[in-house]
Protein backbone atom coordinates (compact mmCIF):
# COMPACT_ATOMS: atom_id res chain seq x y z
CA UNK A 1 0.00 0.00 0.00
CA UNK A 2 3.01 2.25 1.22
CA UNK A 3 4.88 1.56 -1.90
CA UNK A 4 1.37 2.54 -4.06
CA UNK A 5 1.27 5.67 -2.44
CA UNK A 6 4.91 6.50 -2.96
CA UNK A 7 4.63 5.78 -6.72
CA UNK A 8 1.71 8.14 -6.86
CA UNK A 9 3.21 10.65 -5.05
CA UNK A 10 5.91 10.17 -8.27
CA UNK A 11 3.97 10.52 -10.69
CA UNK A 12 2.16 13.28 -9.59
CA UNK A 13 5.50 14.82 -8.94
CA UNK A 14 6.84 13.99 -13.13
CA UNK A 15 3.28 15.75 -14.09
CA UNK A 16 3.80 18.80 -11.94
CA UNK A 17 7.61 19.00 -13.40
CA UNK A 18 6.66 18.36 -17.35
CA UNK A 19 4.02 21.28 -16.68
CA UNK A 20 7.12 23.45 -15.12
CA UNK A 21 9.24 22.54 -17.91
CA UNK A 22 6.70 23.55 -20.37
CA UNK A 23 8.56 25.43 -23.45
CA UNK A 24 10.74 24.30 -26.00
CA UNK A 25 12.14 20.73 -25.74
CA UNK A 26 15.35 21.48 -27.69
CA UNK A 27 16.83 17.61 -27.60
CA UNK A 28 13.71 16.72 -29.86
CA UNK A 29 14.15 20.17 -32.05
CA UNK A 30 18.02 19.21 -32.57
CA UNK A 31 16.89 14.88 -32.90
CA UNK A 32 19.41 14.06 -30.01
CA UNK A 33 19.75 11.83 -27.13
CA UNK A 34 19.57 13.89 -23.24
CA UNK A 35 23.32 12.09 -22.91
CA UNK A 36 24.75 13.72 -26.32
CA UNK A 37 27.86 14.92 -25.97
CA UNK A 38 28.91 18.11 -27.25
CA UNK A 39 30.18 16.90 -30.47
CA UNK A 40 26.90 15.23 -31.28
CA UNK A 41 25.05 18.66 -31.07
CA UNK A 42 27.33 20.65 -33.20
CA UNK A 43 26.85 17.64 -35.78
CA UNK A 44 22.72 17.07 -35.56
CA UNK A 45 22.52 21.39 -35.60
CA UNK A 46 24.90 21.11 -38.66
CA UNK A 47 22.58 18.51 -40.82
CA UNK A 48 19.31 20.07 -39.61
CA UNK A 49 20.35 23.58 -40.10
CA UNK A 50 21.52 22.56 -43.81
CA UNK A 51 18.06 21.33 -44.20
CA UNK A 52 15.71 23.52 -42.27
CA UNK A 53 17.24 27.57 -43.62
CA UNK A 54 14.66 29.54 -44.83
CA UNK A 55 15.87 30.14 -48.19
CA UNK A 56 15.63 26.54 -48.62
CA UNK A 57 12.36 26.07 -47.49
CA UNK A 58 10.76 28.89 -49.31
CA UNK A 59 6.87 27.06 -49.43
CA UNK A 60 6.86 26.47 -45.64
CA UNK A 61 5.72 29.56 -44.08
CA UNK A 62 6.82 28.03 -40.33
CA UNK A 63 9.93 27.56 -41.84
CA UNK A 64 11.12 30.43 -40.06
CA UNK A 65 10.21 29.92 -36.97
CA UNK A 66 11.42 26.07 -37.07
CA UNK A 67 14.81 27.26 -38.36
CA UNK A 68 14.59 29.71 -35.03
CA UNK A 69 13.89 27.36 -32.78
CA UNK A 70 16.96 25.33 -33.97
CA UNK A 71 19.15 28.38 -33.43
CA UNK A 72 18.06 28.34 -29.96
CA UNK A 73 17.98 24.80 -28.97
CA UNK A 74 21.87 24.61 -30.27
CA UNK A 75 22.45 27.93 -28.19
CA UNK A 76 21.39 26.02 -25.15
CA UNK A 77 22.56 22.74 -25.76
CA UNK A 78 25.98 23.33 -26.63
CA UNK A 79 26.75 25.75 -23.69
CA UNK A 80 27.51 23.83 -20.62
CA UNK A 81 26.12 26.27 -18.16
CA UNK A 82 22.75 26.99 -19.78
CA UNK A 83 22.24 22.99 -20.63
CA UNK A 84 22.83 22.57 -16.93
CA UNK A 85 20.00 25.34 -16.00
CA UNK A 86 17.53 23.74 -18.63
CA UNK A 87 17.86 20.24 -17.75
CA UNK A 88 17.21 21.39 -14.22
CA UNK A 89 14.01 23.07 -15.00
CA UNK A 90 13.77 23.97 -18.53
CA UNK A 91 13.16 26.81 -21.09
CA UNK A 92 11.07 29.46 -18.53
CA UNK A 93 14.24 29.04 -15.92
CA UNK A 94 16.90 30.08 -18.42
CA UNK A 95 14.60 33.14 -19.17
CA UNK A 96 14.13 33.96 -16.04
CA UNK A 97 17.77 34.08 -15.48
CA UNK A 98 18.10 36.06 -18.62
CA UNK A 99 20.34 33.55 -20.44
CA UNK A 100 17.67 32.98 -23.17
CA UNK A 101 18.29 36.90 -25.13
CA UNK A 102 21.26 36.03 -26.48
CA UNK A 103 19.22 35.66 -29.97
CA UNK A 104 22.78 35.07 -32.16
CA UNK A 105 22.47 33.21 -34.97
CA UNK A 106 24.89 30.01 -34.49
CA UNK A 107 24.29 29.70 -37.94
CA UNK A 108 27.59 31.80 -39.90
CA UNK A 109 29.55 29.98 -37.28
CA UNK A 110 29.15 26.79 -39.29
CA UNK A 111 28.92 27.72 -42.63
CA UNK A 112 30.52 31.43 -42.57
CA UNK A 113 28.64 34.39 -43.59
CA UNK A 114 25.78 35.71 -46.43
CA UNK A 115 23.12 33.35 -46.78
CA UNK A 116 22.78 30.21 -48.30
CA UNK A 117 24.90 29.34 -50.83
CA UNK A 118 26.54 26.19 -49.92
CA UNK A 119 25.97 22.81 -52.11
CA UNK A 120 25.19 24.29 -55.59
CA UNK A 121 28.79 24.33 -57.63
CA UNK A 122 30.56 27.45 -57.30
CA UNK A 123 28.31 30.13 -54.98
CA UNK A 124 29.84 33.33 -56.80
CA UNK A 125 29.41 32.95 -61.01
CA UNK A 126 27.63 36.83 -61.13
CA UNK A 127 30.51 39.22 -61.60
CA UNK A 128 30.51 41.22 -58.33
CA UNK A 129 33.93 42.30 -57.24
CA UNK A 130 35.21 39.89 -54.48
CA UNK A 131 38.07 39.94 -51.87
CA UNK A 132 40.61 37.13 -52.51
CA UNK A 133 39.93 33.75 -50.25
CA UNK A 134 42.06 32.55 -47.94
CA UNK A 135 43.11 29.05 -47.51
CA UNK A 136 44.13 27.61 -44.02
CA UNK A 137 45.46 24.32 -43.24
CA UNK A 138 43.83 22.73 -40.47
CA UNK A 139 46.29 19.94 -39.00
CA UNK A 140 43.96 16.94 -37.70
CA UNK A 141 44.78 13.49 -36.17
CA UNK A 142 43.60 10.07 -37.70
CA UNK A 143 41.29 9.52 -34.67
CA UNK A 144 39.53 12.51 -35.38
CA UNK A 145 38.88 11.43 -39.62
CA UNK A 146 37.79 8.31 -37.93
CA UNK A 147 35.55 9.09 -35.33
CA UNK A 148 35.02 12.93 -36.68
CA UNK A 149 35.45 16.02 -34.22
CA UNK A 150 34.92 19.65 -34.49
CA UNK A 151 37.41 22.32 -34.04
CA UNK A 152 36.67 25.71 -33.16
CA UNK A 153 38.80 28.56 -34.90
CA UNK A 154 39.11 31.86 -33.85
CA UNK A 155 39.16 34.20 -36.70
CA UNK A 156 40.19 38.11 -37.00
CA UNK A 157 37.98 39.09 -39.38
CA UNK A 158 38.29 42.94 -40.92
CA UNK A 159 34.77 43.42 -41.34
CA UNK A 160 33.34 46.43 -43.41
CA UNK A 161 31.81 48.90 -40.87
CA UNK A 162 29.82 52.85 -41.92
CA UNK A 163 32.64 55.52 -41.49
CA UNK A 164 32.00 59.54 -41.86
CA UNK A 165 32.52 61.66 -44.90
CA UNK A 166 32.13 59.45 -48.39
CA UNK A 167 34.54 57.82 -50.44
CA UNK A 168 34.97 57.11 -54.32
CA UNK A 169 33.36 54.10 -55.32
CA UNK A 170 32.39 51.74 -58.44
CA UNK A 171 35.73 53.43 -60.47
CA UNK A 172 35.53 52.36 -63.75
CA UNK A 173 37.59 54.16 -67.07
CA UNK A 174 35.38 56.36 -69.58
CA UNK A 175 35.81 57.37 -72.44
CA UNK A 176 35.25 61.52 -72.65
CA UNK A 177 35.23 63.65 -75.83
CA UNK A 178 36.96 66.92 -74.71
CA UNK A 179 36.56 70.08 -77.16
CA UNK A 180 39.62 71.92 -77.99
CA UNK A 181 38.17 74.60 -80.01
CA UNK A 182 36.44 74.87 -83.10
CA UNK A 183 36.80 71.78 -85.13
CA UNK A 184 39.10 69.98 -82.69
CA UNK A 185 38.69 67.35 -80.47
CA UNK A 186 40.10 65.23 -78.27
CA UNK A 187 39.48 62.15 -76.81
CA UNK A 188 40.60 60.81 -73.48
CA UNK A 189 40.30 58.15 -71.25
CA UNK A 190 39.02 59.25 -67.51
CA UNK A 191 38.66 57.38 -64.83
CA UNK A 192 34.81 58.58 -63.34
CA UNK A 193 33.73 57.16 -59.70
CA UNK A 194 30.74 57.13 -57.81
CA UNK A 195 30.71 58.30 -54.62
CA UNK A 196 29.61 56.36 -51.61
CA UNK A 197 29.16 56.06 -47.73
CA UNK A 198 32.43 56.02 -46.23
CA UNK A 199 33.86 52.77 -44.57
CA UNK A 200 36.61 51.37 -42.63
CA UNK A 201 37.62 48.23 -41.77
CA UNK A 202 37.13 47.04 -38.34
CA UNK A 203 38.83 43.74 -36.88
CA UNK A 204 35.77 41.74 -34.82
CA UNK A 205 36.74 38.00 -33.57
CA UNK A 206 34.42 35.20 -35.66
CA UNK A 207 34.38 31.90 -33.71
CA UNK A 208 34.24 28.95 -36.17
CA UNK A 209 32.88 25.15 -36.06
CA UNK A 210 35.04 23.43 -38.66
CA UNK A 211 33.72 19.72 -39.02
CA UNK A 212 36.10 16.82 -39.41
CA UNK A 213 33.96 14.80 -40.90
CA UNK A 214 34.19 10.83 -40.07
CA UNK A 215 36.15 9.37 -43.50
CA UNK A 216 37.19 12.88 -44.62
CA UNK A 217 40.65 12.59 -46.45
CA UNK A 218 44.20 14.56 -46.57
CA UNK A 219 43.42 18.02 -48.57
CA UNK A 220 39.49 17.67 -48.12
CA UNK A 221 38.84 21.17 -48.19
CA UNK A 222 35.44 22.52 -45.82
CA UNK A 223 34.45 26.47 -47.42
CA UNK A 224 32.90 29.06 -45.45
CA UNK A 225 31.47 31.59 -47.44
CA UNK A 226 32.42 35.06 -47.20
CA UNK A 227 35.05 34.21 -44.21
CA UNK A 228 38.02 35.78 -46.56
CA UNK A 229 39.15 38.75 -47.25
CA UNK A 230 37.03 41.59 -47.25
CA UNK A 231 36.14 43.69 -50.73
CA UNK A 232 35.24 47.60 -50.24
CA UNK A 233 33.54 47.49 -53.66
CA UNK A 234 31.95 44.28 -53.15
CA UNK A 235 31.54 40.78 -51.75
CA UNK A 236 34.51 39.14 -49.07
CA UNK A 237 35.95 35.99 -50.50
CA UNK A 238 35.80 32.56 -49.02
CA UNK A 239 37.65 31.26 -46.13
CA UNK A 240 38.69 27.66 -47.34
CA UNK A 241 39.85 25.07 -44.37
CA UNK A 242 42.13 22.55 -45.67
CA UNK A 243 42.27 19.10 -43.93
CA UNK A 244 45.41 17.75 -43.23
CA UNK A 245 46.51 14.59 -41.94
CA UNK A 246 49.17 14.33 -39.38
CA UNK A 247 51.09 10.95 -39.34
CA UNK A 248 50.09 8.98 -36.96
CA UNK A 249 52.21 6.62 -34.97
CA UNK A 250 51.03 3.41 -35.72
CA UNK A 251 48.13 3.44 -38.67
CA UNK A 252 48.96 3.88 -42.02
CA UNK A 253 45.75 4.74 -44.27
CA UNK A 254 45.76 4.07 -48.35
CA UNK A 255 42.40 5.26 -49.24
CA UNK A 256 39.81 3.85 -46.80
CA UNK A 257 42.37 1.37 -45.55
CA UNK A 258 44.48 1.17 -42.89
CA UNK A 259 47.69 -0.57 -41.96
CA UNK A 260 49.80 -1.05 -39.06
CA UNK A 261 52.46 -3.63 -38.11
CA UNK A 262 52.48 -5.66 -34.99
CA UNK A 263 55.93 -7.81 -33.92
CA UNK A 264 55.41 -11.25 -32.34
CA UNK A 265 57.75 -13.48 -30.66
CA UNK A 266 59.15 -16.88 -32.24
CA UNK A 267 57.00 -18.66 -29.50
CA UNK A 268 53.52 -16.70 -30.72
CA UNK A 269 54.56 -17.14 -34.30
CA UNK A 270 54.99 -21.36 -34.45
CA UNK A 271 52.06 -22.11 -31.89
CA UNK A 272 49.85 -19.26 -32.13
CA UNK A 273 48.45 -16.28 -30.12
CA UNK A 274 45.82 -14.15 -29.24
CA UNK A 275 46.05 -10.21 -28.97
CA UNK A 276 44.17 -7.21 -29.20
CA UNK A 277 44.97 -4.04 -31.22
CA UNK A 278 43.71 -0.80 -30.09
CA UNK A 279 42.18 0.83 -32.57
CA UNK A 280 41.88 4.78 -33.36
CA UNK A 281 38.96 4.97 -30.95
CA UNK A 282 39.93 2.71 -28.80
CA UNK A 283 37.97 -0.17 -29.01
CA UNK A 284 39.99 -3.44 -28.85
CA UNK A 285 40.43 -5.73 -32.16
CA UNK A 286 41.00 -9.09 -31.63
CA UNK A 287 43.45 -11.20 -33.33
CA UNK A 288 43.50 -15.09 -33.12
CA UNK A 289 46.07 -17.13 -35.06
CA UNK A 290 46.09 -20.50 -34.59
CA UNK A 291 48.36 -21.63 -37.56
CA UNK A 292 52.15 -20.46 -37.86
CA UNK A 293 52.79 -16.97 -39.14
CA UNK A 294 55.91 -16.14 -40.53
CA UNK A 295 57.50 -12.80 -40.98
CA UNK A 296 55.95 -10.75 -43.36
CA UNK A 297 52.29 -12.61 -43.22
CA UNK A 298 49.44 -10.19 -43.63
CA UNK A 299 46.18 -10.68 -42.30
CA UNK A 300 42.81 -8.83 -42.96
CA UNK A 301 40.19 -7.44 -40.53
CA UNK A 302 37.62 -6.67 -42.87
CA UNK A 303 35.53 -3.14 -41.72
CA UNK A 304 38.46 -2.23 -39.21
CA UNK A 305 39.32 0.19 -41.58
CA UNK A 306 38.19 3.77 -42.08
CA UNK A 307 34.44 4.95 -42.39
CA UNK A 308 33.76 5.72 -45.76
CA UNK A 309 33.05 9.35 -46.40
CA UNK A 310 30.47 9.29 -48.24
CA UNK A 311 28.70 6.31 -46.30
CA UNK A 312 29.64 5.99 -42.85
CA UNK A 313 27.92 2.58 -42.60
CA UNK A 314 31.21 1.19 -45.38
CA UNK A 315 34.23 0.67 -43.65
CA UNK A 316 37.63 0.08 -45.30
CA UNK A 317 39.79 -2.71 -44.14
CA UNK A 318 42.61 -3.08 -41.61
CA UNK A 319 45.58 -5.41 -42.70
CA UNK A 320 47.84 -6.48 -40.40
CA UNK A 321 51.94 -7.28 -41.25
CA UNK A 322 53.69 -9.71 -38.96
CA UNK A 323 57.42 -9.14 -38.24
CA UNK A 324 58.57 -12.17 -35.67
CA UNK A 325 61.43 -11.57 -33.22
CA UNK A 326 63.61 -14.22 -32.58
CA UNK A 327 65.02 -15.33 -29.75
CA UNK A 328 68.82 -13.84 -28.59
CA UNK A 329 69.71 -15.81 -26.14
CA UNK A 330 71.78 -18.48 -26.90
CA UNK A 331 70.78 -22.77 -26.49
CA UNK A 332 72.32 -25.46 -25.06
CA UNK A 333 72.61 -28.57 -26.78
CA UNK A 334 70.29 -30.22 -25.42
CA UNK A 335 67.58 -27.91 -26.33
CA UNK A 336 69.08 -27.61 -30.01
CA UNK A 337 68.10 -31.25 -30.12
CA UNK A 338 64.82 -30.88 -28.67
CA UNK A 339 64.15 -28.43 -31.60
CA UNK A 340 66.19 -30.39 -34.17
CA UNK A 341 63.25 -33.57 -33.21
CA UNK A 342 60.31 -30.92 -32.80
CA UNK A 343 61.06 -28.53 -36.22
CA UNK A 344 62.06 -31.74 -38.27
CA UNK A 345 63.19 -29.91 -41.06
CA UNK A 346 66.39 -31.69 -42.25
CA UNK A 347 64.81 -32.66 -45.55
CA UNK A 348 65.02 -29.03 -46.33
CA UNK A 349 68.10 -28.31 -48.18
CA UNK A 350 69.82 -25.08 -47.92
CA UNK A 351 69.58 -23.60 -51.62
CA UNK A 352 71.60 -20.03 -52.57
CA UNK A 353 68.09 -18.57 -54.14
CA UNK A 354 69.53 -16.01 -55.99
CA UNK A 355 68.58 -13.03 -53.47
C1 LIG B 1 55.20 -1.18 -41.50
O1 LIG B 1 56.45 -1.65 -41.90
C2 LIG B 1 56.81 -1.30 -43.24
C3 LIG B 1 58.12 -2.00 -43.58
O2 LIG B 1 59.09 -1.74 -42.60
C4 LIG B 1 56.92 0.21 -43.35
O3 LIG B 1 57.20 0.59 -44.66
C5 LIG B 1 55.58 0.82 -42.94
O4 LIG B 1 55.66 2.22 -42.94
C6 LIG B 1 55.16 0.33 -41.56
N1 LIG B 1 53.82 0.80 -41.29
C7 LIG B 1 53.49 1.46 -40.17
C8 LIG B 1 52.07 1.85 -40.05
O5 LIG B 1 54.30 1.69 -39.29
C1 LIG C 1 40.79 -8.06 -25.69
O1 LIG C 1 39.74 -7.16 -25.47
C2 LIG C 1 38.55 -7.75 -25.02
C3 LIG C 1 37.48 -6.71 -25.02
O2 LIG C 1 37.95 -5.50 -24.53
C4 LIG C 1 38.82 -8.33 -23.64
O3 LIG C 1 37.64 -8.95 -23.15
C5 LIG C 1 39.92 -9.37 -23.75
O4 LIG C 1 40.26 -9.84 -22.48
C6 LIG C 1 41.17 -8.77 -24.41
N1 LIG C 1 42.10 -9.83 -24.69
C7 LIG C 1 43.43 -9.70 -24.49
C8 LIG C 1 44.27 -10.87 -24.90
O5 LIG C 1 43.92 -8.70 -24.02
Amino acid sequence: MRTLAFILLVQIAFCLLSVAFAGRDFYKILNVKKSASTNEIKKAYRKLAKELHPDKNKDDPSASEKFQDLGAAYEVLSDPDKRKTYDRCGEECLKKDGMMDHGADPFASFFGDFGFHFGNGDPHEHQTARGANIVMNLYVTLEELYSGNFVEIVRNKPVLKPASGTRKCNCRQEMVTRNLGPGRFQMIQQTVCDECPNVKLVNEERTLEVEVEAGMVDGQETRFVAEGEPHLDGEPGDLIIKIMQTPHKSFQRKGDDLYTNVTISLQDALIGFTMNITHLDGHAVSITREKITWPGARIRKKGEGMPNYENNNLQGNLYITFDVEFPKKELTDAEKEDLKKILDQASINRVYNGL
